[in-house]
């Protein structure tokens, strides 16, 4: 890969914690910071070299934390500010940097700005701040966009006048367009840096700057499905939605990233980073937000959608390969979130496996879920456990993303298995006595024995070691970087293997098991 400098995050495996699902410490049921803390020696055992934290901050937790009331605030029931200093320091202490989200697109309604919004009157600076305007007679919103979290985008206030929220009615979105705005993150950038953050995770990057806000869509209907993973649609189709969307991947996102990276470069001797969430197409727009003056890193969700078939992961991994190298930049490899199905549900625990360690070979920095690395499910729930506003906007129509959000299982033989001594904001199931880590630390065939064995010989062998070479057959990828050649067989019949084995997703003899992969010394 090409790159002038040599900066940490090129080839780092980064660890997603989302601390609501993590450890509790105070037996309220619910993950804190002071449980991340406690257990940050597991995650420097797991061999990463970073962490990110989804939102901790002040919330009344409509979407999990992403509807911030006060982003330079950590919510009580996570912990307090002095809690996120001392984690913060404890994994620098053990070597682990720390990545943290932030949210431009979108505050609670319950942030300050919002209320002063709602009590000010029409054409006020208090509302220049959102998207407030007037319908297009009393009842009908200015245009017919349809949430991401299905309904409309807009909700009309006492007043008559409507508030645009790309997401949940609760999370009104925020007009780049107003300089006060720009001020407040810049506050916000720096109160996280100089706290000790090492950089950021940026949610909806793609989605701050809006245009045409007073025209229709010609099929609402049909850009929110294009938008929605769970809705089929041939592909030509979805992307002719995705290739033009009026409040995404607008020009205009990249002015606020040049001058966000002005403030990361300030902190000279600190290399902060960003990485983009963006949900672009075609994927050659993502490679936009890592040029040079912007960010460093974007999401490729392409993989972590894939489905696993030899042809489509070929594909998508090799385009992007060449795509980021156009901007001297490094990928990014994912095959899970807190927004997907887990993989060991989406693709089957065998290929969840297999795809680790052919993702973990790749040139480029890898991202994990946590619970990732013990080969978990998503959870299942009844019902009326669910907390998910996607759930709730589309009249249970979509059960929405709590299944990957079930906290995680830690030891003991019944649930909640150590995570907390409360009752779980989520339940975890009791079928999850072999997905503990302490069960999994026994015994040497576990999904986490394994990612901690990939992450060791990641780092000694692949790391730095160039680009790849690829060959392929019938349904068996393959590369070879370094010295090492890395194989997946994704076809139905055994394939032949000749070399001194490396490490294996699944045990190995001369030959590779379907659903499986190897990394071979030829
Ligand atoms: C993306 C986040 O990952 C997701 O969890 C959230 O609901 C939306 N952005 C809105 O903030």
């Amino acid at each position: 890969m090409s790159s002038p400098e040599n900066k940490w995050w090129n080839e780092a495996v980064i660890y997603q914690i989302y601390p609501r699902s993590f450890q509790d410490s105070n037996g309220d049921g619910e993950g804190d910071l002071k449980g991340i803390t406690s257990r940050l020696e597991y995650v420097r055992n797991l061999g990463v070299d970073a962490i990110w934290l989804s939102p901790f901050y002040s919330t009344p937790n409509k979407d999990g934390g992403y509807d911030v009331a006060d982003p330079r605030n950590v919510d009580p029931r996570f912990g307090t500010l002095e809690d996120a200093k001392e984690l913060f320091d404890k994994a620098h202490a053990l070597g682990l940097r720390v990545v943290v989200d932030i949210v431009p697109n979108h505050f609670s309604s319950e942030h300050k700005w919002f209320q002063e919004a709602l009590n000010s009157p029409k054409g006020s600076p208090a509302r220049n701040r959102f998207h407030f305007y007037d319908g297009k007679d009393a009842n009908t919103p200015p245009n017919n966009w349809i949430s991401l979290f299905g309904g409309p985008s807009w909700t009309q206030t006492s007043d008559g006048q409507w508030y645009l929220h790309l997401f949940d009615s609760s999370q009104p979105d925020l007009n780049w367009e107003n300089p006060e705005v720009m001020a407040d993150f810049e506050r916000t950038i720096k109160f996280w840096l100089d706290l000790g953050a090492d950089g950021f995770r940026i949610d909806v990057a793609h989605g701050l700057a809006k245009e045409d806000i007073h025209k229709d869509h010609y099929d609402p209907q049909g850009l929110s499905d294009a938008l929605r993973l769970d809705v089929l649609m041939e592909v030509e189709k979805r992307n002719s939605y995705l290739a033009n969307i009026p409040f995404f991947d607008r020009d205009g996102v990249h002015e606020i990233y040049r001058s966000w990276r002005k403030i990361f470069d300030s902190y000279q001797s600190r290399d902060i980073m960003a990485v983009a969430e963006v949900w672009v197409h075609p994927p050659k727009r993502a490679t936009l937000y890592v040029r040079p003056d912007e960010l460093h890193q974007f999401f490729n969700f392409d993989v972590m959608n894939a489905p696993f078939d030899s042809e489509y992961l070929y594909k998508s991994i090799s385009d992007m390969l060449g795509l980021v190298k156009e901007q001297s930049a490094w990928p990014t490899w994912c095959l899970s979130n807190h927004d997907s199905e887990r993989v060991a549900s989406r693709i089957g625990a065998d290929a969840a496996r297999a795809m680790a360690l052919f993702i973990f070979g790749l040139p480029g920095s890898a991202y994990v879920f946590n619970g990732q690395e013990l080969g978990l499910p998503s959870g299942e729930m009844s019902d009326s456990d669910r907390q998910d506003p996607i759930y709730f906007r589309t009249g249970g129509k979509q059960k929405g993303r709590d299944g990957a959000r079930v906290p995680l299982p830690w030891s003991g033989d019944q649930a909640p298995f150590g995570f907390t001594t409360g009752k779980p904001w989520l339940p975890l199931q009791d079928s999850w006595k072999e997905f503990t880590v302490e069960h999994e630390e026994k015994d040497p065939s576990s999904s986490l024995n394994l990612y901690r064995s990939a992450l060791k010989i990641r780092r000694e062998e692949f790391v730095g070691s160039g680009e790849i070479k690829w060959t392929k057959t019938d349904g068996v990828l393959a590369y070879k970087r370094g010295n090492i050649e890395v194989i997946i067989n994704i076809s139905d019949k055994p394939y032949p293997i000749n070399g001194k084995v490396l490490l294996a997703s699944h045990p190995v003899t001369d030959s590779l098991p379907p659903a499986a992969a190897v990394w071979l010394l030829p």
